[in-house]
This record gives structure tokens, sequence and C-alpha cells, in this order.
């Protein structure tokens, strides 16, 4: 899969050298490419943003250097992509939220490109103009307000990326997580059998695989009671 990030701040991305996205790059499965949005502007201050028209505060990301950024990386995608061309994730907290599903949804797809906003957001325009190359998400991490896209992209990208086949040493890990199957984790135990005066549940040392499956997935329906209600069949619609 290949994913550009457009961003000011291109060395937030530094750390995806590192851990399991790393080393997936290092294997072909990932070619991530990040690109200063700064290269794209002509003036001697590499000014990105202005003023609100209609008033307010903050400032606003101007729309030349989006659109310039996006046409060279369709350019540098053009002749290698047939289709519908790549889905551009625009982080937001007015986006749709982004959930195991949509990491699911877009680990599928071959090529993701994610536009950083930074201040009050990005001219509205931008989005109509991206969706003439692309399929265009405005995607949310949840309902707060982070300084900007690039800490909701890193999220996403690393949600998205261990879902690629051979990212994860162990596919099986990701089976059992919480969100695969609408609930949330089972808790986990490691030895020593008895620590600090709190024993491992007998259960999980019975040797009992039946026993210890039921009991796993008691206790994810009872987590996912207790800490998220509305995830249970009964909250849904
Ligand atoms: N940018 C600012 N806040 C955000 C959020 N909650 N999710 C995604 N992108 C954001």
């Amino acid at each position: 899969m290949r994913i550009d990030v457009v961003t000011i701040f291109p060395s937030f991305f530094d750390v995806l050298g590192v851990s399991l996205l790393g080393k997936a790059q290092g294997k072909g499965l990932l070619d991530i490419r990040v690109h200063d949005l700064r290269e794209w502007t002509h003036d001697r201050h590499r000014t990105v943003d202005d003023t609100p028209y209609g008033g307010g505060a903050g400032m606003v990301m101007k729309p030349e250097p989006w659109g310039e950024a996006l046409d060279a990386i369709a350019a540098s995608a053009g002749a290698s992509e047939a289709g519908p061309g790549p889905v551009l994730v625009f982080p937001s907290p007015a986006g749709e939220v982004f959930t195991q599903a949509t990491a699911r949804e877009l680990a599928g797809e071959s090529h993701l490109v994610f536009g950083c906003g930074r201040y009050e957001g990005i001219d509205e325009r931008v989005f109509a103009y991206a969706a003439t190359l692309g399929r265009v998400r405005l995607m949310s991490l949840g309902d707060y307000v982070l300084n900007g896209g690039e800490v909701a992209s890193m999220a996403m990208i690393e949600a998205i990326g261990r879902l690629i086949p051979g990212v994860v040493g162990n596919p099986e890990s990701l089976v059992e997580e919480s969100h695969e199957e609408g609930l949330l984790e089972y808790p986990s135990y490691t030895k020593p059998a008895s620590w600090r005066g709190q024993d491992v549940p007998p259960i999980l040392l019975s040797g009992n695989h039946g026993a210890i499956a039921a009991w796993r997935h008691d206790q994810q329906v009872e987590r996912t009671r207790m800490r998220r209600p509305d995830l249970l069949p009964d909250a849904r619609d």
C-alpha cells in the first residue's frame, strides 16, 4: 500500500520509521511518503494560511498550496494507478468517526493520501477539488479537538497499516482484539501466577479450553456492558 501524507510538520511522522510500521516499510509492504505542504508555496514566507472570509477567530489554510500538493501526488501515482484513484483522508473533528470497520475498509485500498489541516481548518473548496482526484473522506478520531491532523493521521495509519497482511507477525493476534467482534477484549495475564497478592483467575490455569473460551467471552460482554454499553446490540439504533 502507498500512503502519502501532506503536512506542515513532516517531522511528526519520523516515528513511522520505528516498530512494526517501520519494518513493514523495510519489507516493501508499505510505502509511506511524507510531504511538506510548504514545498508548494511560492512566497518568501512560505505562507499556508490566511484570515477567514466572513471574519472570526483563527486562520484558514489557503487552497493554492493544497491544490498543487494534491496535483503532484496524483501525477506521481497516475500512471501506475487504474480505477477510482486514491482515498483522500482529511482528519477533522467535523468528519465521520473513524472506527475499526473504517480501518479494515481502508486497509483494502492500494493508495491513501492523508491531508493534515492545522489552524481552523482547510479552505472548503479543497475538498471538492480533491473529489476530482479520488474518494474524499473527512474522518474524526472522536469527539474532542486536537491541534491539527497529524496525530489523528498517525493513529489512523497505524490502525490501518497493522491490518495489511504481513505487517503483524502473527495474524491470529488480530482476531481476538477489542472491536473486532463488536466487544472489548478480555483481560490477559502472564507469569507469575501470583503477584503482589493478586492471583491469576484459576480457570486460566485449568487447561479446559472450552471453559476458558466461555469465561473470556463472559468477560468481554461484562467489560463492554460496564465501559462501553453503547457497543452492545440493545444500545444500537
Ligand atoms: N483534528 C482536530 N481534531 C481532530 C479529531 N478529533 N479527529 C481528527 N482530526 C482532528
